[in-house]
């Protein structure tokens, strides 16, 4: 028997209410199971930035780095500048607890509708995995303004790319690859105008083949890439990428799979040193904040994979099993967040 400890950070807008419905389902997937799991919430995002003027104390942080994993529900709101909480609590937390995977699988669960003809553009189904880069690229905020407000203003926004951070999440992305029954990854980049960076991802990709002789790879310009997710997404398998392009490419994916409602993903880092945090691709919906009209799938599905990411790979296939059985029946009824969080639960 195992105790876990989670932080909790409902964050703004829908968050709190799909993270309530994410902690339902992870109570009654593991209370059988011996394992216990302590949660701990913390206030971060426009209310205690209202409040105090705070993003993320370092007290927080330190704190957050005392858990065994995080669960993330959405950060932004309008009421806030543009960037405040995003460059203030979010992106803090990635950049400082090392979380270079962002792992953004896309699946079209049987019974969910998507708006490509499936059978037709991917007879097998739509079942990827985008390994987005976590810690580079354009999000580093290497930039500035000249002569701000003038017309002769300047702004840049250096994307920064390492061989040591290029090279850990592609070797990463390989042995996702080398795991999954296809064995093929793609580079999503765009060499043939970004150089610098672009070389030096390619470069990385061919050096690190060597190393997974059993993994087919292949190369996309990104843009090329959104042609293809919207009209042929069954060539994909395993995707590594950039920051920027995974941000982007990752939300087709999800429309593609079903809607931005859906889908899940974790800010890893594979080498466990600190904990990894588990959110909704989603933001915080303002617009529907509140109402429990938030449809809680995409953070109990981060629920699962936040349970794999412990080992408990059991529990964890438990949650998606029942996330699919209820996707099956669920046809067009409208049902309250917490209405689908309890079906979830009531099948575990
Ligand atoms: C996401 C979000 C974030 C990102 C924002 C809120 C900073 O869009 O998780 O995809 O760009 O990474
Ligand atoms: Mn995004």
């Amino acid at each position: 028997m195992q105790d876990y400890s989670i932080a909790v950070v409902g964050g703004d807008g829908i968050g709190p209410e799909v993270v309530a419905e994410g902690l339902k389902v992870l109570e009654a997937a593991t209370s059988a199971s011996g394992a216990k799991f302590s949660t701990t919430d913390y206030d971060l995002g426009a209310r205690r930035w209202h409040a105090t003027g705070e993003t993320l104390p370092d007290s927080v942080l330190e704190e957050l780095r005392g858990h065994d994993a995080i669960l993330l529900g959405a950060i932004g709101d309008p009421s806030v500048p543009s960037g405040v909480l995003e460059r203030g609590v979010l992106l803090p937390i990635r950049f400082a607890l090392d979380h270079f995977v962002n792992l953004r699988p896309a699946k079209l669960f049987p019974g969910v509708a998507s708006p490509l003809d499936v059978a037709r553009v991917a007879p097998d189904g739509i079942d990827f995995v985008v390994v987005r880069e976590g810690t580079e690229g354009p999000y580093v905020g290497n930039g500035g303004s000249l002569r701000t407000g003038t017309p002769n203003e300047i702004a840049t926004e250096v994307s920064v790319n390492t061989r040591f951070g290029v090279e850990r999440v592609v070797r990463d992305a390989f042995a996702r690859a080398q795991a999954r029954p296809r064995q093929h990854l793609t580079l999503v980049h765009k060499h043939n105008v970004l150089t610098h960076a672009g070389h030096l991802w390619r470069r990385t990709v061919e050096e690190v083949a060597a190393e997974f002789p059993e993994v087919e790879t292949a190369y996309q310009h990104v843009d090329a890439a959104t042609i293809f997710m919207a009209t042929d997404p069954g060539r994909f398998d395993v995707i590594v990428t950039d920051n920027l392009f995974g941000d982007i490419i990752t939300d087709i994916a999800a429309a593609i799979a079903g809607g931005i409602g859906l889908a899940a993903s974790g800010n890893i880092n594979p080498a466990r040193t600190t904990p990894s945090m588990f959110e909704p691709v989603h933001g915080s919906a303002p617009d529907i904040a509140g109402q429990g009209k938030a449809d809680p799938t995409a953070a109990v599905l981060s629920v699962a994979m936040l349970l794999s990411h412990l080992g408990l790979v059991d529990a964890a296939g438990r949650v998606e099993a029942a996330v699919a059985a209820d996707l099956a029946e669920r046809g067009d009824a409208v049902r309250s967040t917490a209405q689908v969080g309890d079906a979830i639960a009531a099948r575990l």
